[in-house]
């Protein structure tokens, strides 16, 4: 059975570097949330269902200048770094943990603290744009599922975890786990309590393990974790090879990669996103391949944190599973259309190099620039790919996770010109110039949350 239908025009991105674009279409949404059919203009039934949901008052008609997207996964996340969001940006990696992280992410010890905060962060997300997020919570168990059943009842999709960081040689003792069982047992606390949370029968929330990284975890804290990987079958997320500080730290810790560390601990699943992954070699890629692990790319933060650029390109040709990441705070943006917008900038500073000093021929590294397309399809597709869930492209089966993009608001930068702009043109646009205010629509699961 269908519950509503939305009529007008689609984009999507089903194939990397490919943008399909549907004018006119109907989409139908079943009792589940699902997308049930996507009927096409041409299509001799299509005059019929409409008038049956015309009839029963349940079709969203859009209007030429609207536009139906999926919804934006953002595959990386702190939410207890949202007041910090655009500042703190004048350190490296290490120093910004210690002198400002840290001591903002203890604070939320005070539960209060912790609801206005991702109250706040939740709400914005979705006004964004943002329909799943994965989210990286703090050491404190009620904290974390305070943000779970904000999630819930919101109606965000979204993958949580309790950070983990039990370490004193890395972590400060203000702020880490209180001994190694504690951090294992919290976790089982906050899966027990995301699975049985009342409104959660379709998992739309769903619990991570969040081993920080490995700087900040014991090796007994990492196989723990590893342990419950296998038990339960739970995603897992943590940051990978990401600053020259800390791929060094690891090699000098464990002798190799972090993928290879994260692999023995069995740390590296099909479920498994790695963030950032600057810094991983050919070896390493195959590795992570093969295990069928994803990475999120955060462009904006890189820039910052990450003294590198990934080659987004290269990882693409090893068949990893690639999803955008907002990376908040450590990038200062809370959109994922940014997102896409600077991993285009960043691939071709790579590709083009930036030190002007150089020839032009020994500037940057070939073939490393990535368009707006396939950014879009890394927001979407490829963050559902990376997430494992049928999220991310409007077709039958996938969740009706989807946002609507009104482009003809007065009150915004973005300005299309009807007889200049293809289909592609206006997203490319929609892409450098969109705000909040654009985004008129936003359903999770069938359900409009926006
Ligand atoms: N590495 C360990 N913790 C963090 C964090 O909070 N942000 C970023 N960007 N990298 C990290
Ligand atoms: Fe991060």
């Amino acid at each position: 059975m269908n519950t509503f239908a939305v009529k007008g025009n689609l984009i999507h991105a089903p194939v990397f570097g490919e943008i399909e674009t549907q004018i006119g279409s109907l989409l139908e949404v079943d009792r589940d949330g699902n997308i049930s059919s996507v009927i096409s203009s041409d299509d001799p039934e299509l005059i019929a269902r409409e008038k049956y949901y015309r009839g029963k008052r349940n079709l969203f008609e859009l209007s030429d200048n609207e536009f139906l997207l999926p919804g934006l996964i953002d595959t990386h996340v702190h939410a207890p770094q949202w007041p910090q969001l655009g500042k703190a940006l004048h350190l490296p990696l290490h120093d910004w943990l210690q002198e400002y992280t840290f001591p903002l992410e203890a604070r939320y010890a005070d539960v209060g603290f912790a609801n206005q905060v991702y109250s706040s962060l939740v709400e914005t997300l979705i006004a964004n744009g943002t329909t799943t997020a994965l989210y990286f919570g703090t050491i404190h168990i009620e904290a974390t599922k305070r943000l779970a059943d904000i999630c819930l009842n919101l109606g965000q999709r979204a993958l949580i975890g309790k950070v983990v960081m039990d370490n004193p040689e890395q972590c400060p003792e203000y702020y880490r786990d209180r001994s190694t069982s504690v951090g294992l047992n919290e976790t089982y606390e906050l899966i027990d309590h995301i699975s049985s949370a009342s409104g959660n029968a379709s998992k739309r929330v769903l619990p991570v393990l969040t081993p920080r990284f490995i700087p900040s975890c014991t090796d007994e804290m990492l196989s723990g974790l590893g342990k419950i990987a296998s038990e339960t079958g739970c995603h897992i997320q943590t940051h990978c090879s990401e600053s020259d500080w800390q791929h060094r730290y690891v090699i000098e810790r464990h002798g190799c990669h972090d993928a290879q560390s994260l692999d023995s601990f069995g740390l590296l699943q099909p479920n498994t996103v790695l963030a950032h992954a600057n810094f991983i070699n050919d070896d390493d890629m195959a590795l992570i391949s093969s295990k069928s692990s994803a990475v999120a790319h955060c462009p904006l933060s890189n820039f910052y944190f990450s003294n590198a650029v990934l080659p987004v390109r290269k990882l693409i040709d090893s068949a990893i599973d690639l999803g955008l990441g907002t990376d908040i705070s450590g990038g200062f943006n809370p959109s994922i259309f940014n997102a896409c917008a600077m991993a285009v900038t960043s691939s071709r500073a790579l590709e083009e190099g930036v030190d002007a000093a150089l020839p032009a021929h020994e500037r940057g590294r070939r073939n490393m620039r990535i368009d707006f397309k396939e950014a879009f399809w890394m927001a979407t597709t490829g963050g559902g790919r990376a997430l494992d869930l049928k999220i991310g492209m409007l077709r039958p089966k996938y969740a009706m996770d989807a946002i609507v993009v009104d482009t003809s608001i007065e009150e915004s930068n973005l300005k299309i010109w009807k007889d200049l702009d293809s289909s592609d043109d206006v997203l490319q646009k929609i892409i450098h110039n969109v705000h909040r205010t654009n985004i008129t629509k936003v359903w999770v699961q069938g359900n409009q949350i926006k």
